[in-house]
């Protein structure tokens, strides 16, 4: 039987021969996209590719009785049939899913009758990029003002819009929260940790990273007192991965170092609550029980039952994230032998993090670039110098999260840092206070911007302002970004 002969009626599977017509016209629907991008209607190329796109649909309205591609999950549907694309041409379908999804299309039906000047119309507004919240009903609308009316839309279904990388950051990070809680109760209850689960999430951080350094150093503001272990151990363990990242370690060793991270104080597990949250100073009785926490922890590690899981570097990260640099610090070392590299970048993000958050026992909350300054006192006897001075940087001289009183009267957030080292001082702050102390949501400006009429910054920062003072909740301004 010849293919030809197979003229599928409707929901009957699609032939080899459509699939290979259907992929070659989305082949060529992409070349025809691009060229727009590039060219004026009226160039050879455009014109040629454009013949021959009409060319392949022909062809394949020939072989097929409809034509409707479908997004659905991470695939191109061809009159219900997946299509499969080889690995030469991965990266385009990878791009006209993408494209569609920005522009919330679900569904693409082409009517036989569609004439090639229609089809070139069509491209066209398809190709176009878009800004605007509702992409998709721009789309319909140019679609019936230039009378393209064989090539018809379907909105993409909710189900099928991907988070944006924020709010999956977001969710993440609240995962990772409830995940460690889960973990301390088991282990109070001696039951099997799903230590699979810790280092999926470990991973899913990494990758966050790599996309979004800023947002996720952002997402360390947060800080939740009536659970301030698992929120702080969770804010450790992102500052550590990604510390880890600038210094050069490999993705098994980021991921062994973000699990070491997340458990650094599994000890306090056994700590009363009574030291743990006591306003003021422990007495000698009692800080020598909260000084047992790393003791603690590395015996829960070592008990694990998936013990074989865990990277050996977490038993000695719980045991010594309170030892400084000089070897003081706690557990006292009857032997002085070196820390284990881990232990040491824990060492630095657990400090910056404790100090950053309010804690009733504490007089003073440091604002982050405070406690940069601190921490860089006690460089060398406390903190590994090369460790903290790549934490410096890493973290510019106003952090992510830092509030900045501008020239212009304006207080703004940092949201970004200029990697760059002449433009330290000129990070990305969103405003959140206009120039008339209004409280508003402002714009993301660039501090390296110019005024091109008196050739200066257009805004520079005056100086650090502390969160408190102005009764600015930080943490709210990267939690709206993940609605
Ligand atoms: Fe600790
Ligand atoms: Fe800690």
């Amino acid at each position: 039987m010849s293919e030809d002969t197979l003229q599928p009626e409707t929901k009957q599977p699609v032939s080899p021969k459509q699939q290979k017509l259907a992929i070659n016209f989305l082949i060529r629907f992409y070349i025809v996209f691009k060229i727009l991008r590039l060219y004026a209607e009226n160039n050879e190329l455009l014109q040629e590719q454009t013949d021959l796109l009409y060319q392949n649909l022909r062809e394949l309205k020939e072989a097929a009785p409809e034509i409707n591609f479908k997004i659905k999950r991470e695939s191109i549907f061809f009159n219900q049939s997946r299509l499969k694309f080889s690995l030469a041409n991965y990266p385009i379908f990878k791009f006209l899913l993408e494209e569609f999804r920005k522009r919330e299309i679900g569904l693409l039906t082409i009517e036989p009758e569609v004439s090639r000047e229609e089809l070139l119309r069509a491209v066209n507004i398809l190709g176009q990029k878009r800004t605007s919240t509702t992409p998709f009903e721009d789309i319909v609308n140019e679609l019936v003002q230039q009378n393209v009316e064989r090539i018809r839309l379907e909105k993409l279904e909710a189900s099928e819009k991907l988070p944006s990388p924020e709010r999956s950051a977001a969710r993440l990070f609240f995962l990772s929260i409830l995940h460690l809680r889960e973990v301390s109760e088991r282990n109070k209850e001696n039951e099997q940790i799903r230590l699979n689960t810790t280092r999926r999430l470990i991973q899913s951080i990494f990758n966050h990273l790599v996309d979004n350094e800023s947002f996720l150093l952002g997402l360390t503001t947060i800080k939740n007192h009536d659970e301030y272990t698992l929120n702080h151990s969770v804010n450790v363990s992102l500052l550590a991965v990604a510390l880890g990242r600038r210094l050069g370690l490999s993705r098994a060793e980021l991921v062994d170092l973000g699990l070491a991270a997340f458990f650094h104080d599994l000890g306090k597990i056994d700590t009363p609550l009574e030291i743990l949250n006591k306003p003021g100073q422990l007495t000698d009785d009692e800080r020598k029980i909260m000084e047992l926490h790393p003791h603690q922890g590395a015996e829960k590690l070592v008990q694990l039952r998936e013990f074989r899981r865990l990277p050996v570097s977490a038993i000695h990260v719980a045991m010594e994230h309170h030892i400084k640099e000089d070897l003081t610090g706690y557990p006292r070392l009857k032997i002085k032998s070196d820390v284990n590299l881990y232990s040491r970048i824990v060492k630095v993000c657990d400090f910056f993090d404790a100090i950053t958050t309010k804690r009733v026992y504490r007089k003073k909350t440091f604002t982050r670039s405070e406690a940069l300054s601190l921490m860089l006192e006690n460089i060398g006897s406390e903190f590994n110098p090369v460790i903290l001075k790549t934490f410096v940087q890493m973290m510019g001289i106003f952090p992510v999260g830092s509030l900045v009183l501008l020239n212009t009267g304006e207080v703004g957030l940092v949201v970004e840092n200029n990697q760059e080292a002449r433009f330290l001082l000129r990070p990305r702050v969103k405003i959140i206070v206009d120039s008339q102390g209004q409280k508003v949501d402002g714009e993301v400006v660039d501090l390296t911007e110019v005024d091109p009429q008196s050739r200066k910054f257009r805004r520079t920062i005056v100086k650090e302002i502390n969160p408190e003072d102005y009764g600015l909740e930080v943490p709210d301004y990267f939690l709206v970004q993940a609605m």
